[in-house]
């Protein structure tokens, strides 16, 4: 008798277990889901501004086109406005490409094209902490990726990176082909990250940010752990070189097409 109500609490017990593993599981895929959200939402006051921008030029274009009817100066304006609006065109995709949930489906990605559509989205914000970008980009092969995802893990790391310096700076972007490997890395020269805080980098919610900054964005300690979720999806590799006072540079590993996928692509 004992040991069937033993064993009925004990199974009592699993299905419990099983239930709070579940909603942890439920919990934390909602959390991401918000971050994600989240992060979307944080675009908004850049992106207003940057179709602002746009506006203006298609306006002002628009104008000048009617104003002047020669042919000419008709052509230039045409090109401008179309200009603006493929740019706008480009910054609405990328923002809706990052709302949407899911992995995304793999396509070939050129990453340079994607990393400079994707700091676009970034421009305002970094002029406003007076960090300079410089691109150091190779000609590299396509990669099979997720656009949105590959959006957002940049975003992450420049993220990271700006919050690193704080005010005053560089990033340095580069793009490179190695062996058997397309790499993009991500330096700055900001703050460093203690020896000590490397093993816990990738873990969810590890964070020695108080809360969100005058920008709105960090404080979760969700970041770098989606970054490795999309670079595992992506059979890529991460590692991170750091020291102190000096800066910090992450490097991701892709791995690269066969060759015959890059013919296939270039065609
Ligand atoms: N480039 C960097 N330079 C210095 N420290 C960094 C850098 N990138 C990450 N870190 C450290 O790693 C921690 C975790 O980063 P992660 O992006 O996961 O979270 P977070 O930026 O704190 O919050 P969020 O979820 O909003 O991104 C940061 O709090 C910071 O201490
Ligand atoms: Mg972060």
């Amino acid at each position: 008798m004992a040991s069937m109500a033993t064993s009925s609490l004990e199974a009592n017990a699993s299905i419990s277990a099983e239930r709070i593993r579940f909603s942890q599981d439920e919990l934390e895929r909602r959390l991401i889901q918000l971050e994600r959200l989240a992060a979307v939402g944080e675009l908004s006051s850049t992106t207003t501004h940057e179709f602002n921008n746009l506006l203006m030029t298609i306006i002002n274009y628009a104008k000048l086109g009617m104003r002047n009817k020669d042919e000419s100066s008709r052509d230039k304006a045409f090109a401008r406005i179309l200009d603006a609006a493929n740019r706008g065109a480009k910054i609405t995709s990328t923002v809706l490409g990052l709302a949407r949930t899911g992995a995304g489906h793999m396509e070939p990605i050129d990453l340079v094209s994607l990393v400079e559509d994707t700091l676009v989205l970034l421009e305002r914000e970094l002029t406003k902490y007076r960090i300079d970008v410089e691109r150091e980009f190779q000609p590299v092969p396509h990669i099979q990726g997720s656009a949105s995802q590959l959006q957002r893990l940049l975003l992450n790391l420049v993220t990271n990176a700006r919050q690193a310096i704080g005010e005053r700076g560089t990033i340095r972007i580069r793009i490179s082909q190695e062996k058997g490997a397309v790499a993009m890395a991500i330096r700055d020269n900001g703050c460093g990250i203690p020896k000590e805080n490397l093993p816990k980098l990738f873990q969810p919610f590890f964070t020695t940010k108080s809360g969100p900054d005058a920008s709105g964005k960090g404080g979760t300690g969700l970041g770098l752990s989606a970054c490795k979720e999309i670079i595992d999806e992506h059979r890529g590799r991460i590692r991170v070189d750091s020291t102190v006072g000096k800066g910090t540079e992450f490097i991701i590993r892709f791995p690269a097409p066969l060759k015959s996928e890059t013919v296939s692509e270039s065609q």
